[in-house]
């Protein structure tokens, strides 16, 4: 049986004047961890943040940090993000030539590894890496921006990485970024991913952020 449903609200979409409250707002609301968008430059177009606003992050809440690195040559840095406090560590495959040693390294420094795919990435990539890691992370954008339009094409990729998962990790999280809202996430919750990044869906919301985060948790069914 598939882990349940959680929330992962992308702090990219915060109002970083006031970065602390909004990480308590989402917290009170529910989330069930933050999700933090590191990008250089270079893997991806954009440059956001590093190691210090992972640290603030840790001192504005007791959740889980899930920082999802979009960067070249991420072995360089795992060490640095898990001292200030990072429990998972997303790494592209894209960016690994030696992943498995690099999903070793996350483990090993005490945090939880995550493998992520680009969009045209098949699932076949990660296939003999599922039994190392705890979750895989399914770009449903292409990486570098929030705001952008869910491509309903990869879909088909999380039911294949959920029918992987019955017999290589059968508590795989598989987790879903971009373009998630009360419309995309029941369609990503059929196909089988159960971990839900938000970053304009949430801190967007003209609704308020904790009108969306119940929006968005009873969209998933749960
Ligand atoms: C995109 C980032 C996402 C981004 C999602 O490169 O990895 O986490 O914050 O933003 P929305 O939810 O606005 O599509
Ligand atoms: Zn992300």
């Amino acid at each position: 049986m598939a882990p349940g449903i959680r929330i992962a609200p992308s702090i990219l979409a915060a109002d970083f004047t006031r970065l602390g409250e909004q990480i308590a707002e989402v917290e009170a609301a529910g989330a069930d961890q933050i999700h933090i968008d590191v990008m250089d430059g270079r893997f991806v177009p954009n440059i956001t943040m590093g190691p210090l606003v992972v640290q603030a992050a840790r001192r504005a809440t007791r959740l889980p940090l899930d920082v999802h690195l979009m960067i070249v040559e991420p072995e360089r840095h795992i060490p640095a993000f898990v001292e200030v406090g990072a429990n998972i560590i997303s790494v592209h495959v894209e960016t690994c030539p030696h992943l498995h040693r690099t999903v070793q390294q996350i483990r090993e420094a005490g945090a939880s590894p995550s493998v992520v795919l680009n969009p045209h990435s098949p699932a076949v990539l990660v296939q003999e890496i599922l039994p190392f890691v705890d979750m895989v992370l399914v770009m449903t954008v292409n990486p570098g921006f929030g705001g952008q339009a869910f491509i309903p094409e990869t879909l088909p990729k999380i039911r294949e990485l959920r029918r992987l998962s019955a017999t290589l990790n059968p508590t795989l999280h598989i987790q879903v970024d971009g373009g998630i809202d009360p419309h995309t996430a029941p369609q990503v919750v059929a196909h089988g991913a159960n971990v839900l990044v938000a970053g304009t869906s949430i801190f967007g919301a003209e609704s308020g952020i904790g009108a969306a985060m119940a929006a968005l948790r009873s969209a998933a069914g749960q």
